[in-house]
């Protein structure tokens, strides 16, 4: 069975009051048009066709890279006057799909009970029951319970109004029955609009049966009006995604103050992770790993026994099995470290590889640099890696011992198992084994006395 999905994203989103069209304000970081597109693709042999009409070029570029059939919808006429728009595409013998673009949080499995409701004699549609109904469109069943039609807000009568069971715009119905449907539909109503709804009445005079299901969570069919609804379902969607992770090992000091924006693409046991922690793009986190509070993480790898103290920033990053980072440690892009390395407080490192059980423990700045083994890099260290217009490597042996406070002007190399003096500004390669340093000899000033103040 081929199924033909149609998103309706042609709308303004008016009471978002943004520049931006109402589809691609973000949910963890991911549009909301991208949502449905995402899990739109969980479902075998589908083709997706997105409707667009407000801003639709910034919509279609924003999803350029998918394989997404776009069709314009150049006036906004109503629901079904969107559907219209995708007739030619829809096969006699096609499930046609009908999602929403701004409600993104519908389920696979919700989609895939509505889908295997549809059959020659059927129609498939999802409803809810709300406490509040307002402005949906309800429900109408016959004494015998069975629908007859859907009646919008503006078109209901006092008693409608009172129907609880809501029209979540999501259906399934087959694709020659849809287009004869469509071709029927007046725009005859409080809205002058072409309404979807309408077919429902149209597929019962037609003696089809209408079979509704209801998703098992609300928040799956709730849409985005405002941005008040949108942070309700940010709140949601982040609540679904630590319940995942808490069912796959992982503990959270309190799972409200967590946010996934990306995926965790591998996931050990026994990962305890501490409040206010967000993780962005592309995660993988072994076992036993501890991450302290107020810190972000985003495209890493992280090996297991890690621990990483509160307030670390770490971004494009390998880090080896028993590191310690942190606290307020910053990991920049292309960072890699090996086992047992430990990297303290006001740590920056860019672009450098640190070998094995090497610590670098207070304050300094290694970018461009390859750190060999067990190496200890005093507090303050600075790699100067940049003269302002080309950036250099440093590269420091294995064993070597940086004193505090210096400076190592790249391009440098400095040997295995050297030592670098407390306060030296390295200009040039240092022996292997040696002790280098450019300190000039102390002295003490014979009758030296402070400055006084002066004049008045
Ligand atoms: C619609 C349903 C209503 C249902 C509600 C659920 C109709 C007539 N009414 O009402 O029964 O309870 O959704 O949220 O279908 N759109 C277009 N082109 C258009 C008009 C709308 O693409 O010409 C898109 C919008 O961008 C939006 C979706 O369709 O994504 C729903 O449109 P909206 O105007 O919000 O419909 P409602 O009045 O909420
Ligand atoms: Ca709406």
């Amino acid at each position: 069975m081929k199924i033909t999905t149609i998103v309706l994203a042609a709308g303004k989103g008016t009471r978002m009051q943004s520049q931006l069209p109402k589809v691609l304000h973000k949910i963890a970081d991911k549009s909301l048009l991208r949502h449905v597109f995402d899990t739109s693709m969980q479902i075998a042999n589908n083709s997706v066709h997105i409707i667009v009409g407000h801003q639709a070029a910034l919509v279609q570029v924003s999803m350029q890279d998918l394989p997404i059939n776009w069709i314009e919808q150049s006036q906004q006429l109503g629901t079904g006057h969107a559907v219209q728009q995708a007739t030619d595409f829809i096969g006699n013998d096609d499930v046609v799909l009908v999602l929403f673009g701004d409600v993104p949080l519908i389920k696979e499995s919700t989609i895939n009970t509505l889908i295997s409701n549809v059959n020659d004699d059927s129609l498939a549609l999802l409803t809810v029951n709300l406490n509040n109904p307002h402005g949906y469109g309800r429900i109408v069943r016959n004494g015998l319970g069975n629908v007859t039609n859907i009646v919008e807000e503006k078109d209901a009568t006092e008693s409608q109004k009172l129907i609880t069971e809501v029209n979540t715009g999501i259906m399934a119905v087959l694709g020659k029955d849809l287009k004869t449907w469509l071709s029927r539909l007046s725009n005859n109503n409080a809205q002058a609009e072409y309404y979807l709804t309408e077919v429902i009445a149209m597929a019962v005079l037609d003696g089809k049966t209408i079979v509704t299901s209801q998703p098992i969570n609300a928040d799956e069919v709730l849409g985005v009006n405002n941005r008040i609804q949108l942070a309700y379902l940010e709140r949601a969607y982040q609540q679904i995604q630590v319940e995942a992770l808490m069912e796959q090992g992982v503990s959270f000091r309190d799972p409200k103050r967590f946010d996934l924006r990306g995926s965790l693409v591998s996931l050990g046991q026994d990962i305890d992770i501490d409040v206010n922690v967000i993780f962005e793009g592309t995660i993988s986190i072994g076992n036993n790993v501890k991450i302290g509070a107020n810190t972000i993480i985003k495209n890493a790898k992280i090996a297991d026994n890690v621990e990483i103290f509160a307030n670390c920033i770490i971004e494009d990053a390998v880090i080896g099995e028993s590191c310690r980072i942190g606290p307020y440690a910053r990991l920049r892009p292309e960072t890699t470290l090996a086992d047992n390395v430990h990297i303290g407080n006001f740590v920056e490192l860019k672009k450098a590889s640190v070998a094995s059980a090497s610590k670098i423990n207070h304050l300094s700045y290694i970018g461009d640099a390859e750190v060999g083994s067990k190496v200890n890099i005093g507090a303050g260290t600075i790699t100067c890696n940049y003269d302002g217009v080309n950036k250099f490597k440093t590269i420091i042996g294995d064993g070597a011992f940086i004193g505090s406070d210096s400076q190592l002007i790249a391009p440098v190399t400095i040997g295995k198992n050297a030592t670098i003096g407390a306060g030296t500004t390295v200009t040039k390669n240092t022996p292997d084994d040696q002790l280098t340093l450019s300190r000039v000899k102390q002295i003490t000033i014979p009758g030296w006395q402070r400055p006084t103040k002066q004049g008045n």
